[in-house]
């Protein structure tokens, strides 16, 4: 009898497979996939050659409205696989209508960035509907991903009704370790537009270089940059902010202290401990910070705070986001323990963790009389040794990055009342698996067979698109605790990385994260959709470096021109 069962019940199983891959894969797609897209009768229409978008005047909608029609008119994206589409017969498409209810929301946190996009199966025009400019710049990006061929067709017959899941989606990039080009800058907003992320977290300084250049304390970039061309000036960062809001996208920017400071003690030596030391001395001395480039801030100078005020002022300046994030991650007591003035409060009782609380104390009040939320490393309250208490840090004015122990972290700073943006370093640090970066490494040279470092990073293997794709931000939280998780950042950190190799490490990987912050990673049944999202991520990827950005590929051309080939059928379990 079972036989007789088994055989049907795989038919139907596989009439399951079938329709949902139609419901789901089109012969053109959209990255990130939007919430909802309904194309009943897939045809395609030609674009007129004098092709026109209506749109509100708007000082950044505009410019986007203009470079996104000469995207449209000149780009002739040629698909791997041709799509098997036939054409209407109607008159080509003329016009893109864009109409916007309220012109005056700025791009700020939460910012309403939805949108609806429909495409004529006939002769009218097609339109973009947005509650704000921000939600018509998403609109125009799906729009010109629905544009192809040479001659230009269109999808037509599309409708489409997009938001995002998660407000904040963000790459985090490091500019002290390595230094990147102005244009390198540029390139990551554009390729994150692209990807509707939202926000350029930019780890401007660290221990290693100081490359922002402040109007009042020039010294810290003239002595502690690279060099005088690795600097950023504020008219740089001016052309940055602006080409951001021109794409959606807000920088927001971090200084980090009062660890990883050590890059300021070449303009101001008083006031960081353990400035140049040798990162860790053999012998049973503990390490001077968790990577060579040691110095932190010593929060018992007044000088101190003299330079971090001129700095905070200045930095929100020039950034206008209502965020700035003030670090405070991997403070090191050994660093702050060199220091005579340090040894001498901790002999009187003094803890490490009352210096960082006096640190906290004497900033964060003056970045609130700045009107900014301040985003902390949640080391500052989950450190193992130097921590401040919670209660000094009012959920309402801070919000909390998580990069430890995945969900677990998460689940403790959303049950302590925070906001929090994740990163963990288990699925979204985009520098794992390159190996360590320190010099007269014995793990290197062990005999053949044995274990040589594996090649890892401390935080290796390398993040897979999938490892970053599947990764559930809000996993393990009650509803409620998961209204907290504001959204997710991948990380490049930049010991071994600089523009050379920035478009590869990112992209697509951050990619993968883009698609599950917007829609999520599963279909419609709630299952997770990564085989369904690898052919159109490598097409995705295709388009991407036609569009300029050396994305790196995802697999051979070959699994895309033969779909589902390359595919295992060989379930995992552990
Ligand atoms: C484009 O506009 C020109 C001038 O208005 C007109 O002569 C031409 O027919 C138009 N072409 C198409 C394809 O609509
Ligand atoms: C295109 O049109 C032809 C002729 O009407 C039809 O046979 C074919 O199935 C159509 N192809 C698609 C992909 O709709
Ligand atoms: C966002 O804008 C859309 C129009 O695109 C509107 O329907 C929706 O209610 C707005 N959402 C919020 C939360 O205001
Ligand atoms: C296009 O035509 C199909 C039916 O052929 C219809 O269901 C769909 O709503 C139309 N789409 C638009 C955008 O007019
Ligand atoms: C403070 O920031 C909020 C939002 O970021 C803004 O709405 C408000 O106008 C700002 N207030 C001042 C005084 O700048
Ligand atoms: C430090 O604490 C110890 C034990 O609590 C106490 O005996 C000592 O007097 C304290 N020293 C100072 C300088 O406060
Ligand atoms: C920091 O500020 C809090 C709240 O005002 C206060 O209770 C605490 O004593 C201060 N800590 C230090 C080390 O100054
Ligand atoms: C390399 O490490 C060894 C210990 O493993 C040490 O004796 C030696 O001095 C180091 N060499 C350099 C150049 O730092």
């Amino acid at each position: 009898m079972r036989g007789d069962t088994t055989f049907p019940f795989i038919l139907s199983l596989f009439v399951i497979f079938i329709t949902q891959t139609i419901a789901t894969n089109y012969p053109i797609n959209v990255w990130p996939k939007p919430t909802t897209f309904n194309w009943p009768n897939p045809k395609s229409i030609f674009l007129s050659p004098n092709f026109t978008i209506s749109h509100p005047t708007h000082r950044y909608l505009t410019p986007t409205v203009y470079r996104y029609r000469r995207l449209i008119l000149s780009e002739h994206y040629r698909h791997i696989i041709t799509p098997s589409i036939n054409l209407t017969s109607s008159t080509p498409l003329q016009h893109l209508i864009i109409s916007v209810s309220d012109v005056t929301s700025p791009l700020s946190h939460g910012v309403n960035e939805s949108y609806s996009l429909s495409t004529p199966n006939g002769s009218s025009a097609a339109y973009i509907t947005a509650g704000t400019v921000w939600g018509a710049m998403r609109g125009l990006e799906t729009f010109s991903q629905l544009v192809y061929g040479n001659p230009t067709r269109v999808a037509a017959g599309v409708y489409i009704s997009d938001l995002p899941i998660f407000t904040h989606r963000g790459v985090m990039l490091d500019t002290s370790r390595n230094f990147y080009g102005v244009d390198d800058l540029l390139r990551l907003i554009k390729a994150m537009s692209m990807n509707k992320l939202n926000v350029f977290h930019w780890h401007i300084t660290d221990s290693h270089s100081f490359p922002l250049v402040v109007p009042s304390e020039p010294e810290l970039a003239g002595k502690g940059a690279y060099g005088n061309e690795m600097m950023y000036s504020p008219a740089d960062v001016e052309k940055i902010v602006e080409f951001g809001m021109e794409h959606g996208v807000r920088v927001l920017p971090e200084i980090d202290m009062p660890a990883h400071t050590g890059s300021w003690a070449e303009a101001y030596p008083e006031i960081i401990t353990c400035a140049n030391m040798f990162w860790w001395p053999a012998g049973n001395s503990p390490a001077l910070a968790a990577e060579p480039g040691t110095g932190q801030l010593n929060p018992l100078i007044p000088k101190t705070y003299e330079v971090v005020k001129n700095v905070i002022h200045d930095t929100i300046a020039m950034f206008p986001d209502s965020l700035f994030h003030g670090g405070a991650d991997e403070i090191n007591s050994a660093c702050w323990n060199t220091d005579p003035s340090i040894q001498t409060f901790v002999a009187s009782n003094g803890t490490q963790s009352q210096l960082l609380e006096m640190f906290i104390n004497n900033t964060l009040p003056e970045i609130l009389s700045l009107n900014r939320t301040v985003v902390y490393w949640e080391d500052v309250i989950l450190s193992a040794n130097v921590k401040v208490d919670p209660s000094l840090l009012s959920p309402q004015h801070v919000i909390m990055q998580t990069w430890n122990n995945g969900p677990s972290n998460t689940k403790q700073l959303v049950t302590s009342g925070y906001r929090v943006i994740v990163s963990s370093a288990d699925y979204y640090y985009l520098d794992c698996g390159h190996g360590s970066f320190v010099g007269n490494d014995s793990r290197y040279d062990q005999p053949p067979g044995t274990d040589q470092g594996n090649g890892g990073s401390w935080c290796g293997p390398f993040k897979t698109w999938e490892t970053i794709y599947n990764y559930d931000i809000t996993y393990g939280l009650t509803d409620k605790e998961a209204q907290l998780v504001i959204g997710g950042e991948v990380a490049l950190w930049s010991e071994q990385a600089d523009s050379t190799v920035m478009d590869s490490r990112i992209w697509p990987r951050a990619s993968a994260m883009a698609e599950t912050l917007w829609s999520g990673n599963c279909d419609e049944t709630g299952m997770k959709r990564y085989a369904e999202a690898t052919d159109r991520l490598t097409e995705w990827r295709y388009r991407m470096v036609a569009r300029g950005i050396g994305a790196e590929p995802i697999q051979p051309l070959w699994c895309v021109k033969n779909s589902g080939m390359c595919n295992t059928v060989h379930p995992f379990t552990s």
